[in-house]
């Protein structure tokens, strides 16, 4: 072989224990071979959250990127996508809601996982930077599959059957919600869709504690608000420093979260005068279970 054509070495650098990966070497303006997949794939799911940097990719590149990982699905919030892209969305502190305010983002600032709500939820988000404030606005992940398995063994087996009904938001979280929002919700028909509150990894048989508090209507058995109450409590008291990080972003990154044991959240702690813009790409997962 030339060894000046050879292509850098892949290198994955964990960050924690649990949680956490950045891998350096893969060109992803090209399909990745079976060897580099494979090794960036096993990451994922040891580290739950793993971000391939360095890659300057046009939004083509990037879905290409995202096809070898499973088949894509539409992200539910249909007002902001790259245009030409419908399968890539964006997520910028510059958007409007319908009113002309700043379209509020509250949700995403607490640990959650994407669309509950639907029946196949996604398996993998997928996030790569495009413009970025001078500090802050990192990406937090939580590896759930360690959380859930540090809780003591009454509360593992309290939670362990618990299901969870999913609506686009909660009627206990309407008030101060981002309007577009409530209102599809209020003038939807569609009944919630029943999960797990505690899934099992189809690749792995781990079991991990995945819910969106904001679209939980109620864990089946408890009320709207005494679900809120009951979730937040979980938060407290299974997320220990340990199992989550913060992703620091740079451009070029693109970050990679396994939602069957991960959960997540945005950071938004900088400068809003500055631009965040990320851009997002949802796996189709199975059906939780
Ligand atoms: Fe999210």
């Amino acid at each position: 072989m030339n060894v000046l054509a050879r292509e850098p070495a892949i290198k994955v650098q964990k960050l924690k224990d649990h949680v956490g990966a950045i891998i350096t070497g893969v060109d992803l303006t090209k399909p990745m071979d079976k060897a580099t997949f494979d090794t960036v794939y096993d990451a994922l799911l040891e580290n739950v959250a793993v971000a391939i940097r360095g890659n300057i990719l046009t939004p083509a590149q990037y879905q290409a990127t995202a096809e070898q990982f499973g088949e894509l699905m539409e992200d539910q919030n249909r007002l902001y996508l790259v245009e030409g892209h419908p399968l890539i969305s964006v997520l910028s502190n510059r958007h409007k809601a319908s009113d002309g305010k700043p379209a509020k983002v509250a949700n995403n600032a607490t640990w959650h996982t994407d669309h509950t709500n639907q029946e196949y939820p996604p398996k993998f988000t997928m996030l790569y930077a495009v413009e970025l404030p001078d500090s802050g606005g990192g990406t937090a992940v939580c590896n759930m599959r360690a959380a859930y398995e540090s809780l003591p063994e009454e509360k593992r087996r309290q939670i362990v059957d618990m299901k969870t009904e999913n609506t686009l938001i909660s009627s206990a979280r309407m008030e101060g919600a981002n309007p577009d929002i409530v209102k599809a919700q209020k003038a939807s028909t569609k009944p919630p869709t029943i999960q797990p509150l505690v899934r099992t990894h189809p690749d792995t048989g781990t079991k991990a504690i995945w819910f969106h508090k904001a679209k939980t209507e109620r864990i089946i058995g408890m009320e709207p608000q005494e679900t809120q109450d009951f979730l937040e409590d979980l938060l407290q008291t299974a997320i220990r420093p340990e199992f989550h990080f913060v992703h620091e972003w740079q451009v070029g990154d693109m970050l990679i979260i396994d939602n069957r044991s991960a959960m997540h959240k945005a950071g938004f702690d900088f400068d809003r005068s500055q631009h965040r813009h990320l851009r997002r790409i949802l796996v189709r997962g199975d059906r939780p279970s």
